[in-house]
Parts: C-alpha cells; sequence; structure tokens
C-alpha cells in the first residue's frame, strides 16, 4: 500500500525499480547472511536468524512503515542498519536505547522527521538521509554525537523559513554543497546560500516594508550568485527615501508615499546596487537633483509615475541614458500622469527626448500635458502635438522671427565686407589706386 498524497508528489522518480515490478519479484534467497551480516532483498526472513547480527541492510522494502522496535526486538545487537528503497513513507524511532552507529534511510519516501528522532540513538555516529521527500528538518532537530549528516537529494523548500538550514552544524552535513532547493521560487539553487540570504535580508529589512528573495542568479562570467533582493516600502508612509535597505537591494518600491527628495539616491551609497526603482504616486516635482548622477547612468528601471513633474532637464536625461549601462534592451522609464508644462520652451526639446528614447519609456502616451482649462493641449499626449500649437503666441512667434532676420542681415553684412575689402586690396595691388573711402578720408 502506498500513501496517495505522496504518490502524487511524484516521489516515485527515486525509484525506478517501481515501474517494473517483475525485476523485484522476491526470489526464494532474498537474503544473504555472512558471519554477523544480513542483507535482504525486499522481504524480511521468515526464518530466525542469530540474534547477534550487528549488521543488516535490507533493500527495495515494500512497506509503508518501518517501526524500529519492531525491527530491534529481532536484532538487538545492531549497529549498523540500512534500509535502502523505496515506499517507507513514515520511521518509528525506537522506544528504548540502541547500539546503533550508523543509520541510513535512503532513497524511500520519508517526509517528515521528528525533531527528537535521535533521542534513543546515543552511539549514532552516521545519519543518511538522502534521496527522500523532507521539506524541512525542525530548527531543534537534536543531532546528539552524529558525526556525518547527509541530507541531498530531498525536497528542501525554500519559501518556508530556512532557519534550520543555519542552525545545523556545518562541519556534520557532509553533502553540504549538494544540497539544493526544491519548487518555486528557488529550485536547484543551493539551500544553504539561499538560506543565508535570507537571514541576512530578514536582519537588515528596513522597518515598516517587506523584504524578499524573488531570485538569485549566477553570474555567468565570475559563476558567483548574486541575489536579487526586493524591498516593498509602498503605501507606508514614507516622506523621504529610506536612509537605509539591505545591502545590495536591486528593487526598491515605494509607490503611493509622500516623498519629493530625490538627493538621496545620488548621495547614499546604499542606493548603488540599486537597478530599479517605482515612485509611482509621490510628491516628486524635480529630477534636477540627479543630474550627473551614477544613478541616471546605471538604472534598469525607474518609474514617476502620478507624481508633480511640470519638467525635466532633457539634456541632461538625454545625455545620461546615452551613457546608461543598460541601455538599450533593459532600461525602461515612466514619466506619466505628471502635471507636464507645455510652452515652446520646454515641450519641442521634450518632444525629441521621447521620440529618441520612445523603445524604453514604456508610457509615452500618458505623457500628456497638464490640465489648463481652455487650452487646446490640456490633457493631450506630449508625442502627439505639433510645435505650432505650442509655440503659436504671436509674441513669441514674432520675437522669433525678427531675431532670424536680424542674424540673416549680420551674415549678409559680414560677407559684404569681406568681399569688398578683398576686391579694395586687389584693385590697389594692381591699379594703385586706393579706394574712393580713403581719398576723402582728412
Ligand atoms: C553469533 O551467535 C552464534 C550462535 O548463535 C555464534 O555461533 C556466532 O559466533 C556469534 N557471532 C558473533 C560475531 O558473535
Ligand atoms: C523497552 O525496554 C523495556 C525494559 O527493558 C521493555 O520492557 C520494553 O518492552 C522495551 N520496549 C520496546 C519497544 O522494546
Ligand atoms: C512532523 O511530525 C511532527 C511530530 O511527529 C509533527 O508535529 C509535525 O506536524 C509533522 N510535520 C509535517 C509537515 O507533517
Ligand atoms: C560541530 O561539530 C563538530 C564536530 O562534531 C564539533 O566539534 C563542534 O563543536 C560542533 N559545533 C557546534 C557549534 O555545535
Ligand atoms: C508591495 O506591497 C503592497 C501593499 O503593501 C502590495 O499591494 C504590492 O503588490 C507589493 N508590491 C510588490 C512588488 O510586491
Amino acid at each position: 500500500m502506498v500513501d496517495i498524497t505522496v504518490a502524487a508528489r511524484g516521489c516515485f522518480f527515486l525509484e525506478i525499480c517501481c515501474a517494473a515490478m517483475v525485476v523485484c519479484r522476491p526470489s526464494p534467497d532474498y537474503c544473504v547472511f555472512q558471519k554477523n551480516r544480513l542483507k535482504c532483498d525486499e522481504h524480511l526472513p521468515h526464518i530466525t536468524y542469530p540474534s547477534n547480527i550487528t549488521h543488516l541492510e535490507l533493500v527495495n522494502l515494500n512497506w509503508e512503515q518501518l517501526d524500529l522496535n519492531r525491527l530491534l526486538e529481532k536484532f538487538p545487537k545492531l549497529e549498523e542498519l540500512r534500509v535502502i528503497g523505496r515506499n517507507i513513507v513514515n520511521v518509528i524511532p525506537p522506544e528504548n536505547r540502541t547500539n546503533i552507529k550508523v543509520f541510513e534511510l535512503k532513497r524511500l519516501l520519508i517526509t517528515n522527521i521528528s525533531s527528537d528522532f535521535l533521542k534513543n540513538f546515543p552511539n549514532i555516529e552516521v545519519l543518511n538521509l538522502e534521496g527522500n521527500c523532507l521539506e524541512a528538518l525542525d530548527k531543534h532537530f537534536y543531532l546528539g554525537n552524529l558525526r556525518e549528516l547527509y541530507l541531498q537529494r530531498n525536497r528542501w523548500k525554500c519559501s518556508n523559513d530556512l532557519e534550520w538550514v543555519l542552525n545545523l552544524n556545518s562541519s556534520i552535513v557532509k553533502d553540504s554543497d549538494e544540497l539544493v532547493c526544491h519548487g518555486m521560487p528557488h529550485t536547484g539553487k543551493p539551500l544553504i546560500a539561499i538560506a543565508q540570504y535570507l537571514k541576512e535580508i530578514k536582519d537588515q529589512c528596513t522597518e515598516k516594508c517587506d523584504c524578499s528573495l524573488p531570485n538569485v542568479v549566477r553570474d555567468p562570467k565570475t559563476d558567483l550568485l548574486e541575489p536579487i533582493i526586493l524591498v516593498n516600502c509602498s503605501y507606508k508612509d514614507f516622506t523621504e527615501l529610506p536612509s537605509q535597505i539591505p545591502d545590495m537591494t536591486k528593487i526598491l518600491h515605494l509607490e503611493g508615499n509622500s516623498i519629493e527628495n530625490l538627493k538621496p539616491l545620488r548621495s547614499n551609497p546604499i542606493y548603488r546596487s540599486l537597478m530599479d526603482l517605482y515612485l509611482d504616486n509621490n510628491q516628486v516635482t524635480s529630477i534636477g537633483a540627479l543630474e550627473g548622477s551614477y544613478w541616471l547612468t546605471h538604472f534598469r528601471a525607474f518609474s514617476l509615475r502620478g507624481n508633480k513633474l511640470t519638467k525635466i532637464p532633457a539634456y541632461a536625461l538625454d545625455n545620461a541614458l546615452e551613457k546608461n549601462s543598460n541601455m538599450p534592451n533593459a532600461v525602461r522609464l515612466f514619466l506619466g500622469g505628471n502635471p507636464w508644462r507645455c510652452d515652446c520652451v520646454f515641450t519641442p526639446v521634450f518632444q525629441e527626448l521621447l521620440q529618441k528614447y520612445a523603445p524604453q519609456i514604456k508610457d509615452i502616451r500618458d505623457i500628456k500635458c497638464s490640465y489648463v482649462q481652455g487650452d487646446q493641449n490640456s490633457l493631450v499626449p506630449i508625442s502627439e502635438i505639433s510645435r505650432s500649437s505650442v509655440c503659436r503666441f504671436p509674441t513669441e512667434y514674432s520675437a522669433q522671427e525678427a531675431l532670424d532676420l536680424l542674424n540673416a542681415v549680420l551674415a549678409f553684412l559680414i560677407v559684404f565686407i569681406l568681399s569688398k575689402l578683398a576686391y579694395d586690396y586687389y584693385n590697389f595691388k594692381k591699379t594703385g589706386k586706393l579706394p574712393w573711402i580713403i581719398t576723402k578720408m582728412p
């Protein structure tokens, strides 16, 4: 009999043997006995073996439960017990003390080991639990005198608290490099490293905020693990950028606060590793403080939706984006829902910026002129308005035209005077005649 729920969790992959029952049929000679050692395949012997057996190995057992009390009744002198494969879900620990030194429970379906499992194993030295369905050990798991513990190929769950991992004595866990998380979000990632990151993040988390580890990536160049730390401080009444976030935070959510000042983003070194910053629905009126900052040339996502921006230093932003190390594919910028000023001075430059960075500015149609009653551009997407509609006021227009005219006149005069000079010089060389104006001068 097999526990259906365990079967549904797919633990059978551990024992391919079960799919080919023919191969596993008990043969008449399923036990091998040699001195004080006994090895049996699939069944315990019906005949009685001497009770002084010290080494017992049972393979391919088709039991659901292993009661060590019953086994030790038959073999009270056991020092080494190996149970390898396949259906055991539950192990009942001994009620009385045993002499067992080496205990292997490999490739079974064990889902749970109680914290005092080793209570009656005063001589235990080696415990091997590899290839089971364990999701976690108890954080107070009693190790007794254990010298070696093997835990690989279980179903260690990394969405839970991993305090138990850090509580284990690392010099005892002999296969610690092989321990990996099972299931989302960290499938296949090293268990111990994840446990350490989670602890650091928890210890360093900003007050009032949630800190999490949505991912851990391996840098292809250095082969080092890099934690992706997300800090969520949205809707927590922040009036300033937090002065403390966990080291190496990559993603920071600050939506729905009352932040106005962006200076710390430039001055506080904790923001150096930040890549994505979400400041939607705050009180930011200017990003002038970020001109020439490390942030503008290194960010990946920057969202300023729903703030109080009326204009931005377009040339400085253009310059920074050109240098941004995540350009062009990874950069995402959000500027919609701000009261943008639409006038002949700012809008044409801003339009050029929007056009140039259209692939990066993800909410371009939400970038609109602020509401002005009776203005034809009120709440119109800036990328769609014509230049003449922002530069239509006669005073602005004629001043521009007059300047253009003056420039043309001055250019003409310069050319005229230079040509006249050249002509006079040539004429003087050839004929010796001074220009007419010189002859008239006193
Ligand atoms: C185990 O007991 C049997 C008799 O029951 C004896 O012949 C044998 O020598 C014993 N073995 C050991 C290792 O003590
Ligand atoms: C434990 O030891 C006591 C005393 O020796 C004995 O009566 C009892 O049956 C043992 N229990 C088991 C489960 O072997
Ligand atoms: C594991 O076993 C212990 C005690 O036997 C029990 O308290 C706990 O709830 C079990 N955990 C799971 C996940 O079954
Ligand atoms: C870890 O285990 C080693 C070897 O068994 C032992 O010497 C050491 O004291 C243990 N450390 C802790 C913190 O228990
Ligand atoms: C951040 O927290 C808020 C509520 O506190 C939640 O609505 C939002 O989905 C969270 N964002 C992320 C990215 O986890």
